[in-house]
């Protein structure tokens, strides 16, 4: 069901959770000192209860009621990236429940550039919002995909289709280097040029998945190689965003790397999404006896708005496979890497088939 601004802030201040826009993507949104309305989120979405949530602030001084210790890099960070697509993790004031940080010391934070969301929590203050899809699944980018993913029982405000189209990017603060948790529009040159410190970068964000993984996987053994060493760290920073370990952003369809004419000899039903180069710019789609072919020429901000709707209308139309060109390397655009970042991801685990096709 589709809500007025009004009938939202009515929904949140009596405990119930509203699916709301920001530029990113539509967060499932409850109150922070509402327990049952956060506990509520973790149900619709089926998500599992030890990974935290995004406290979601319309001004400063909401800050002080929600971290302690303050970094001072909070404040030129805000000044240069929020509202915007940046989230903090910082020390947990004590006021904060527990169950929205999943027992961590830390909360993170984000002032969302939405003009609807921003008027919502000046009325009601700081709300709890994690993605608004079910857990697992690609994260909405419009209302009509959070009416998909909950039947329509969850009630959306609607503001329309979202302009980055990726989730923002996690910088934690709680301890020096700073670390980039979750790769997102805003990268780590930006951040290091605003901080002027170092601010670390995991290699492979993708790291951390499943269902059979074990403490070793995360083991670095070889401490001479700096590169290495500089992994070690970054996992092990992950290993405290819970949320980077599970299964992300995934369609039913099986989504592979695959090189760009190799398509053609697959078999099954196909969604290709192909990034030409920079000659000209827009979205091309042709289909083929297997298919569409959708290509996006070299523009990487437009690739991120539709990526989420690629992936949810390769489920509706029935694909069985998503091809997606591999990205050139190396990669030096944030949004290319959070790109990467979310594809591989989605990438299916399930099959001996090899994840690649080339
Ligand atoms: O763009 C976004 O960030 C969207 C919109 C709605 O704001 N929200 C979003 O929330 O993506 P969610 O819950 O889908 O992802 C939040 C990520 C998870 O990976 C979670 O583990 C991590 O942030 N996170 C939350 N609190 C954390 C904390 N205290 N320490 C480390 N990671 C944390
Ligand atoms: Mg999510």
């Amino acid at each position: 069901m589709i809500v007025t601004l009004s009938q939202a802030v009515e929904q949140i201040l009596s405990g119930e959770p509203v699916a709301i826009p920001t530029e990113t993507v539509y967060g499932l949104a409850a109150s922070l000192f509402h327990p049952d309305a956060i506990q509520k989120t973790f149900r619709i979405k089926g998500r599992p209860a030890d990974n935290p949530l995004i406290v979601h602030i319309s001004d400063l001084q909401m800050l002080e009621h929600i971290a302690d210790n303050i970094p001072d890099e909070v404040a030129q960070l805000a000044r240069n990236f929020w509202p915007g697509a940046l989230t903090l993790v910082l020390p947990k004031n004590s006021k904060v429940p527990d169950h929205a940080t999943a027992g961590l010391d830390t909360v993170a934070v984000r002032m969302p550039a939405h003009p609807l969301a921003l008027q919502l929590i000046s009325v009601t203050g700081p709300l709890t919002a994690p993605s608004a899809n079910r857990s697992g699944k690609p994260s909405p980018t419009s209302a009509q995909h959070v009416l998909d993913d909950f039947k329509g029982l969850v009630p959306v405000l609607d503001g329309g289709i979202c302009s980055i189209g990726l989730e923002s990017t996690v910088l934690d603060l709680s301890q020096k280097p700073f670390t980039i948790l979750r790769p997102g529009m805003i990268g780590v040159a930006e951040l290091r040029q605003v901080l002027k410190c170092d601010v670390t970068m995991p290699h492979n964000h993708k790291v951390v998945r499943l269902a059979n993984e074990t403490e070793t996987d995360f083991e670095n053994k070889d401490e001479k190689d700096e590169k290495q060493k500089i992994d070690k760290h970054g996992i092990d920073k992950l290993r405290k965003s819970p949320g980077t370990r599970y299964k992300h952003y995934a369609p039913l369809a099986r989504v592979l790397w695959a090189s760009s004419e190799s398509y053609r000899t697959h078999h099954s039903r196909v969604l290709v999404i192909r990034h030409l180069a920079q000659t000209k710019f827009g979205t091309e789609i042709h289909t083929y006896d297997q298919g569409h072919v959708y290509s996006f020429h070299g523009d990487y901000e437009q690739f991120a708005t539709q990526l989420y709707e690629l992936f949810r209308r390769a489920d509706r139309e029935g694909y069985q496979t998503i091809l997606i060109e591999p990205f050139p390397e190396p990669i030096t655009n944030p949004v290319c890497l959070a790109l990467k970042n979310r594809i591989e991801h989605a990438i299916s685990q399930d099959s001996n088939l090899p994840e690649t096709l080339s």
